[in-house]
């Protein structure tokens, strides 16, 4: 069974397990799905898209058993086609891929479609929005880069996460933007306000001793 994404009208916030400790992972999952996230976002990184290494789809296989909370797939991975049978069979339920690493994006939207996932596109932060108009009708979310892809805790792009205000011009209210790299109770009110309804949070939440805490700081801040 997939998971569709939430409907859109509420402000959701993601968990990235990048941030959290990789040898607990299922419990760290656990936590912050009793501060009632409903999607968790899970960074893969292939070290040559990007200069990182993460997780694969047999890491996704077993953190699928003990969750029911939607996996939201960020691939951060030079081959995306390749592999996207892989991740949605592991049990991802929304699949992002880059713009920068595919010529045919509308085809792999398709195809991820046809796997039963749900499909965001996604643009690093010097990418133009041009470049994803096109695909963009045909996917479920827009993945808005807010620091270069690779690693977390770095430092919100403001000029990066201008292009939501575009992005939500183009599409309308009904689809999720969602915003990744460097959101924290400061950061999060200032995307809300361009448009974004989904906030990825890796180190504003892992990093803290009390990722319930956290992910409430957050929620309040975008009130
Ligand atoms: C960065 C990843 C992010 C990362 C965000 O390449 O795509 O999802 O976990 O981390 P923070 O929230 O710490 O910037
Ligand atoms: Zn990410």
């Amino acid at each position: 069974m997939t998971r569709g994404l939430p409907s859109p009208g509420t402000i959701e916030v993601v968990p990235s397990i990048l941030s959290a400790d990789f040898a607990r992972l299922a419990e760290e999952i656990a936590i912050v799905a009793s501060a009632g996230v409903k999607m968790i976002h899970l960074d893969v990184m292939d070290g040559h898209f990007v200069p990182n290494i993460t997780i694969g789809p047999p890491v996704i296989a077993k953190l699928r058993k003990h969750s029911n909370l939607l996996f939201d797939t960020h691939l951060m991975i030079s081959e995306p086609a390749r592999y996207a049978e892989s991740f949605a069979k592991a049990g991802a339920d929304n699949i992002t891929f880059h713009i920068e690493t595919t010529d045919k994006p509308s085809e792999l939207v398709d195809r991820i479609h046809d796997l039963g996932c749900t499909a965001g596109i996604t643009l690093n932060p010097e990418t133009p929005v041009e470049s994803i108009e096109k695909v963009v009708p045909l996917c479920d979310m827009v993945l808005v880069m807010t620091v270069h892809p690779g690693f977390g805790g770095q430092v919100f792009i403001d000029e990066a996460a201008r292009k939501v205000i575009a992005i939500r011009k183009i599409v309308g209210p009904d689809i999720r933007v969602e915003v990744d790299g460097g959101i924290d109770s400061e950061t999060a009110p200032i995307v809300v306000s361009y448009g974004a309804d989904t906030l990825v949070a890796g180190n504003a939440i892992f990093g803290k001793s009390d990722r319930i805490a956290a992910i409430r700081a957050i929620r309040a801040a975008c009130k």
